[in-house]
């Protein structure tokens, strides 16, 4: 028995992307095959909700908007944008896609959190926490970098991304160094909130003991459940991100509002669409999650001892998915192992349904899946276009030159006991979540087709005998429409068009699978057929791996210079130093700038009609009530650059070092004087 349809209502969720950077294969795992199985579930006639959004809060982004001189808010814009087209390209059709700073996500996130405190799940403790004194700030998460206190490796501030695995609590990682500016940090002692986590781990057990989704997700997370659950902080020291209620100074950690984006986003589209989404997050009903597995320890621990605490509904299924590694190497987008799903497949002019096909099919769902541009070239050329395309081809091509259309007769038992099998298959595969299986189902039925129409050779019977012919032709036929609406959730904007091609009306992908039994009509008409799948050749993939080979290569190059000795530094004539416009100038007014502790804003007079606006890395080590009125150095011929939306034309000289100390003359001189 399939366990769809089912009379609950179906939400399934993808693990939201950090809008922090550009999609690529990895994100695929996740997103391809939730999309194909909630195509799938469509296809038994069940009604499925499906929604994602971006991920916008936690430290990676605030620094990465940092680093690019723009806010948090433009930067994650941008990143949405993106997320959003390229899903778009790909056919990953949600019904909404939000964000987690919507100011829906903020209130739920309030809601959800009150709630918790208030059913006494929260607490505050003291704790020592790294805190850098140089830029005189805490250093949450990943401003801080450090040595894990578990396994000894190398760890970023909240988890031993190179060891053990572990999520590291605030305040656990050893020898702490602030990111920002590479000293050593120390300790101070902060009260943050914490939630009860260690009172969860009967329920847990209990949770995961029902909870359906692939074994890999419940085991890695009843591991970590019976050997150690640590009550779990809550609150970070940030401007960025949800407020924790009552404390302008504290944020909530972002694995807290990032799962409440699953229930904000339904509740928006719910709200849009006229529906009830309590009836799914406080109601009976199927919530599944697709994610891959680096994330399974927050949706199969954190995120059900949250929802319980609430009073939520509990996740159903979580699927999660083995990670992806390029050419048989770990994923590094700092060491080049990384295919871009824009830069390194669309814009080559490959086929989105090529990568879907790929990706879904090259391995079981919870398998490591190692992306080569080799085994992706075969399997196109093997199974979407010596098998599946061929057959469709071949079929329609004969059918629409001998016939024109659909002849008559009726299409043999065995042929729909065949494909009644294969539904049968393809939907109990799809239970198990195993993409693989599916598809390799479909492609035998797509093999039975081939030897159909070969071992009968209608080529031969059209002259023969012209009944038998038709036969053939008409099971063919009906077995190609078969595997067009099997494919569509697969590849389904290749198999619109195949609909198109059987001369057939309607959306293939609002189409149940039982349509594939329904028997095409005799003297319907056939369209002449186009070629659907197109091999692809040697030197395209000779092309694309020479790509990835270079940033392979490059990045190498780039870590050898970081890492040997120090830059040699280029000799340059007078001719070079007198590029250089260097004046001196007083700095007649100075403010800080908003979302950053580094820079100042100055106004500089170098005897022009209207002062200089230098932007200044100074904010660490000067007030700015103290440099206004004095003489300093600046570089006037700097090309123009934006820091923070403020624009800055010119620098302001200073010997680096442990901080800025500002250059000034021996003794006043008129401003706008030269150095030489
Ligand atoms: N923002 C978090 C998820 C929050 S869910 C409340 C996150 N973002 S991510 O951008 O890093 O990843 C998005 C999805 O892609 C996640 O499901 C993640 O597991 C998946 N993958 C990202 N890189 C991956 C691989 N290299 N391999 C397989 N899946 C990976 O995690
Ligand atoms: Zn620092």
């Amino acid at each position: 028995m399939s366990n769809f349809p089912s009379e609950k209502p179906v939400l399934v969720t993808c693990g939201l992307p950090y809008a922090n950077g550009k999609c690529h294969i990895g994100h695929l795992r996740t997103y391809i095959p939730a999309d194909i199985f909630v195509r799938s579930l469509h296809k038994q006639g069940q009604d499925a909700t499906f929604v994602c959004g971006s991920d916008t809060h936690g430290t990676p982004i605030v620094v990465s908007a940092e680093q690019a001189g723009s806010t948090p808010e433009q930067f994650i814009e941008q990143y949405h944008h993106h997320f959003d087209e390229v899903f778009k390209d790909l056919g990953i059709k949600f019904d909404f896609f939000g964000s987690t700073n919507d100011p829906v996500n903020h209130n739920r996130t309030n809601e959800i959190v009150n709630k918790l405190i208030e059913n006494n799940y929260v607490y505050p403790k003291k704790i020592d926490l790294a805190y850098c004194p140089h830029c005189e700030r805490s250093l949450p998460d990943r401003y801080v970098e450090g040595i894990c206190p578990y396994c000894e490796s190398q760890a970023r501030g909240d988890e031993c991304d190179q060891g053990c695995g572990r999520h590291l609590e605030p305040g656990e990682i050893l020898e702490p160094i602030c990111k920002v500016c590479g000293s050593n940090a120390e300790y101070r002692e902060q009260e943050h909130y914490f939630f009860r986590l260690s009172s969860f781990k009967d329920f847990l057990l209990e949770h995961l003991d029902t909870l359906g989704g692939t074994a890999n997700a419940r085991n890695y997370a009843r591991d970590w459940v019976q050997n150690e659950l640590r009550d779990w902080c809550i609150t970070r020291n940030l401007e960025w991100g949800v407020r924790f209620p009552g404390h302008d100074d504290l944020v909530v950690y972002v694995w807290v509002d990032a799962p409440i984006g699953y229930i904000s986003f339904t509740e928006e589209y719910c709200n849009n669409a006229g529906l009830d989404w309590q009836q799914i997050w406080q109601g009976d009903s199927r919530i599944i999650h697709f994610i891959g597995l680096d994330i399974a320890y927050h949706h199969c621990i954190f995120w059900p001892a949250m929802l319980k605490g609430a009073g939520y509904s509990l996740p159903w299924a979580v699927i999660a998915s083995g990670m992806v590694k390029i050419e048989d190497k770990t994923f590094s987008k700092s060491r080049g192992y990384v295919v871009w799903v824009n830069d390194d497949y669309l814009d080559h002019g490959f086929h989105p349904d090529l990568l879907r096909y790929y990706l879904a099919s090259y391995t079981s769902h919870t398998k490591e899946l190692n992306f080569s541009w080799t085994v992706f070239k075969e399997k196109v050329n093997n199974e979407l276009v010596g098998s599946l395309g061929n057959f469709l081809h071949r079929t329609l091509h004969f059918a629409n030159k001998n016939f024109g259309g659909v002849p008559e007769g009726q299409v043999s038992p065995d042929v729909l006991a065949e494909i009644r099998e294969t539904i049968q298959n393809v939907t109990e595969a799809m239970d198990e979540y195993e993409f693989k299986k599916a598809i390799d189902t479909i492609m035998s039925l797509s093999a039975y087709g081939n030897t159909h129409f070969q071992s009968n050779e209608p080529w031969h019977l059209i002259k023969q005998d012209t009944d038998a012919c038709k036969r053939v032709v008409k099971d063919c036929l009906q077995i190609a429409k078969a595997l067009v609406l099997l494919c569509e959730p697969v590849i389904p904007t290749k198999m619109k068009e195949a609909w198109e091609q059987l001369g057939l009306e309607g959306d293939v992908s609002k189409m149940t699978y039982d349509e594939a039994l329904v028997e095409l009509e005799s003297g319907r008409a056939l369209p002449k057929p186009a070629i659907l799948f197109n091999k692809i050749d040697d030197k395209k993939i000779e092309e694309m791996e020479k790509i990835m080979n270079k940033r392979v290569a490059e990045a190498k190059a780039k870590e050898e210079k970081t890492t040997s000795a120090p830059p040699q530094v280029q000799e340059i004539s007078f001719e070079d130093f007198k590029t250089m416009d260097i004046r001196i100038g007083t700095v007649v007014s100075a403010e800080n700038i908003k979302g950053s502790d580094k820079l100042l804003k100055l106004q500089v007079d170098i005897d022009e009609p209207e002062p200089r606006q230098v932007v200044a890395g100074i904010a660490q080590t000067h007030e700015p009530g103290e440099i206004v009125g004095r003489q300093v150095v600046v570089v006037a011929n700097m090309k123009p650059a934006k820091l923070f939306g403020v624009e800055s034309n010119g620098m302001i000289m200073a010997a680096d070092e442990d901080g800025a100390v500002l250059l000034h003359p021996e003794k006043h001189v008129e401003n706008g004087t030269s150095v030489r």
